[in-house]
């Protein structure tokens, strides 16, 4: 088996597409949006101490981890002892119950392109209405949702180094440039300086408890963190990559973008007057509403945003269906396009209903939520937390810290100076950072039936998934 595992083909290319695992609707959607509700610089500036600190040392474990065993989240785990596989077993899970909703997002994304240029978004007080109207509408938000999840098969299908990493080198970049563009707009408009001034000057006042759980749980989701993505993409990696400093670099481009977001967005919105914290609705309502008044350039910058979206979702969500593709290969010897097609297929279901249950189907409630609020729920409050939660314990404490020393300095050959410090921080202080996190996060959720349910999942894991 080991013979025919494919590779990243450079170095570029494993970084580009680790880097759009990362970069995705976690970032310009919901960095920005939380950043707003949480005050602003203070926010930031506790979200990079969770991110320097512990988002950067687990991606380094995960990479570790990956390449050490060169088999994705469940064989990873696995070839240590079966006691594990359901860590890597839940991570499966999570990556199946993110792309049971996250392609819906992606889909509207893709129409919002369309809408943009067509002109359908170019009168502000009509955006909010059109948004509400379009999620909720039984079939078109369906066709744009099925169109994006057929482009995720299409390059997953490739594989490794003609799919994935092909669309990353050139979808990454791409990305970046749109980027930089529109951050040019933002801040050159009149008014825009105290946009920059809330994004870049902390008021601790603001701070609580709780920022610092929502800064360091938008840390693990941002990363791709928690659910053997990484472990998955690092399987691929060749022996002679250094792993701290791949790990340093998609950390550092995924914090960028967010910051990036944040700087397009903010400037714009105070220079036009608008809230903020307006929560989720930010991207797909605030937004088109600041470019509407843009005048005759707003509907293409609209478009291009909207564009940027998609990239980073479409990069993130390929990361999320090779998770799946990647068990079904490593541990049921399945060919790569026949794993897409199935896992897919499965996606899609899940993903029509979540779309419904925004709209016709909002009555259909299992557990006190729809379909959408369950697949966000239980992966973003529970299995994510707790997936890291285990891979931190994994590494510290039952993996040879030999091994890891030998897997980060490629057998010796290169230095990797903060050895110690990182194996300390894995072993003692992430896993009782994470503890605390999952545990005030997972006995928040109001909806106490799925909290239990979610639970109960794991457990059934643990017990069940020795076989998988
Ligand atoms: N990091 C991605 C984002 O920011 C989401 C994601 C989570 C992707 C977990 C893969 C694994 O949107």
């Amino acid at each position: 088996m080991t013979e025919k595992r494919e590779n990243w083909g450079s170095r570029f290319g494993f970084l580009m597409a680790a880097a759009g695992s990362a970069v995705g609707l976690g970032n310009i959607w919901r960095f920005p949006y939380l950043t707003g509700e949480n005050g602003g610089g203070a926010f930031i500036v506790i979200y990079l101490f969770c991110v320097f600190l512990i988002g950067l040392c687990i991606m380094t474990a995960e990479f570790a981890v990956g390449r050490r065993s060169g088999l994705a989240a469940v064989g990873a785990y696995k070839s240590y002892s079966k006691n594990w596989t359901f860590a890597g077993a839940l991570g499966v899970l999570s990556g199946f119950f993110i792309m049971g909703f996250y392609p819906v997002v992606g889909g509207w994304a893709l129409a919002y392109i369309a809408k943009s240029f067509t002109g359908l978004l170019a009168v502000p007080e009509a955006i909010g209405d059109v948004f509400g109207a379009f999620i909720g509408a039984p079939a078109e938000p369906l066709v744009w949702m099925i169109i994006y999840l057929v482009i995720n098969v299409l390059i997953v299908a490739r594989g490794v180094a003609g799919g994935i990493e092909k669309a990353g080198k050139i979808l990454m970049p791409t990305l970046f440039v749109l980027l930089i563009f529109i951050i040019f707009r933002s801040v050159t408009l009149p008014g825009s300086s105290a946009g920059l001034e809330f994004l870049f000057k902390p008021d601790f006042s603001k701070v609580n408890g709780q920022t610092f759980l929502a800064a360091l749980g938008q840390a693990f989701f941002s990363l791709s963190l928690g659910m053997g993505c990484m472990i998955t993409y690092g399987s691929y990696l060749n022996k002679e990559e250094k792993l701290p400093s791949n790990a340093f670099i998609v950390t550092a481009m995924d914090t960028g973008v967010a910051l990036m977001a944040g700087v397009a967005m903010f400037p714009a919105m105070f220079a036009f007057g608008m809230e903020p914290a307006a929560g989720p609705g930010l991207v797909f309502v605030v937004l088109p509403t600041v470019f509407a008044q843009m005048g005759a350039a707003g509907p293409i910058l609209s478009g291009f945003f909207f564009l940027l979206l998609c990239i980073a979702a479409l990069t993130s969500s390929v990361s999320l269906l090779e998770v799946v593709v990647a068990y079904l290969i490593d541990q049921h010897k399945m060919p790569r396009k026949k794993a897409v097609y199935i896992s897919s297929a499965i996606m899609s279901v899940m993903c029509i209903l979540s779309s419904l249950s925004l709209g016709v189907m909002s009555g259909a409630t299992f557990l006190g939520v729809g379909a959408f609020d369950f697949f966000d729920i239980l992966t973003d409050k529970i299995f994510l937390a707790i997936g890291g939660m285990l891979l931190a314990i994994f590494v510290g404490w039952f993996m040879k810290k030999e091994d890891l020393k030998d897997e980060l300095t490629n057998g010796g050959t290169v230095e990797f100076g903060l050895f110690e410090v990182w194996y300390n921080i894995t072993k003692y202080v992430i896993p009782v950072a994470i503890a605390i996190v999952a545990f005030a996060g997972i006995t928040a959720i109001q909806q106490k039936g799925l909290m239990i349910f979610g639970l109960l999942i794991i457990a059934v894991l643990a017990v069940f998934s020795k076989k998988l």
